[in-house]
C-alpha cells in the first residue's frame, strides 16, 4: 500500500528530474537481455550521485561493484570531459555487459574498469600511490563493507564524499542477531560510524523504485 505510494513518487520525481536518456535505457535492456539480476541503483538515486559528485566538484570517482555498469554511467556523467571514474568488478559476464553499456553510452574514455577482487584491487591502488578520489561509491559485495570503507578512508582527502548503498536492508539492520552475512557486513559498517571521528556521516533512507533500503553519505574531515 505505502509502497505503491512511494513509487509513484519516485516516478513523479523521475519524470521531473531523472529521465533516462537511450543509453541508458538500453544499459538496463542488456542487463535484463543477459539475465541478469535486478540490481542496479534507480534513476532517482543515479541522479543523486550526479549531484553529490558536482557537489564535491569531483574529477576523480572511484566505485566498487560496477555489474552493467548503470551507476557508472550517472557517475561519469557528472565529471568534466578530463574527469576520471574506475570501477571495480570481479565478475566476468558483468564485466562484459558493463564495457557494452560503457561503449555504447561513448564513455570509454572517462571510465576505466578494473576487473578483480575490490580488496585486491584497492589494495593495489594504496600500495601504488594512487591519488585522492574526490567520490567513492561503494556497492560491491556487503560482508566486507567494513574494510572497503577504511580502504576508501586511505584513498580519500579531506572533502571527499564516500557513499555506500544497500545499508538499511529493507529494515533487516534492526535484527540484532540476524545470521545473515550481508546484514552482518553492513552492520558492522553502520556501527562503526557511531564513533567514527575521520568522517561526518549519516545514513539516509531511501524507497522508491528499488525494495526499502539506504545509503551511507559520508564526507571525510
Ligand atoms: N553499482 C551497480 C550495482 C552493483 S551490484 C549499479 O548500481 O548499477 C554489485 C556488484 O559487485 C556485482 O556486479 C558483483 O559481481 C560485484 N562484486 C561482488 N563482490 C565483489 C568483489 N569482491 N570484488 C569486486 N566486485 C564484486
Ligand atoms: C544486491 C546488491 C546490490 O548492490 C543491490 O543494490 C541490491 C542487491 C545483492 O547482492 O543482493
Ligand atoms: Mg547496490
Amino acid at each position: 500500500m505505502t509502497a505503491s505510494l512511494f513509487e509513484k513518487a519516485d516516478g513523479y520525481i523521475a519524470a521531473l528530474t531523472a529521465q533516462e536518456d537511450e543509453a541508458l535505457l538500453q544499459t538496463t535492456a542488456r542487463i535484463r537481455q543477459a539475465n541478469l539480476p535486478d540490481q542496479s541503483i534507480s534513476p532517482v538515486q543515479g541522479k543523486m550521485l550526479q549531484v553529490f559528485a558536482k557537489a564535491v566538484a569531483a574529477k576523480r570517482v572511484l566505485e566498487l561493484g560496477t555489474f552493467g555498469a548503470y551507476s557508472t554511467i550517472w557517475l561519469a556523467r557528472a565529471l568534466p570531459a578530463d574527469g576520471k571514474l574506475i570501477t571495480l568488478e570481479y565478475d566476468e559476464h558483468h564485466a562484459r555487459v558493463a564495457r557494452q553499456n560503457i561503449e555504447a553510452a561513448g564513455l570509454s574514455d572517462r571510465i576505466e574498469l578494473r576487473k578483480g577482487s575490490a580488496l585486491d584491487r584497492l589494495r593495489e591502488m594504496i600500495d601504488g600511490g594512487e591519488p585522492a578520489f574526490d567520490l567513492i561509491f561503494i556497492d560491491a559485495d556487503k560482508p566486507p563493507y567494513l574494510d572497503y570503507f577504511q580502504l576508501a578512508l586511505k584513498l580519500s582527502r579531506r572533502g571527499s564524499m564516500i557513499i555506500c548503498d544497500n545499508v538499511i536492508r529493507a529494515g533487516k539492520v534492526l535484527e540484532e542477531n540476524t545470521a545473515d552475512e550481508k546484514v552482518k557486513g553492513v552492520q558492522r559498517l553502520n556501527r562503526f560510524l557511531k564513533d567514527c571521528t575521520e568522517v561526518t556521516a549519516t545514513i539516509l533512507q531511501t524507497v522508491g523504485a528499488k525494495e526499502y533500503d539506504g545509503m551511507v553519505l559520508a564526507v571525510v574531515n
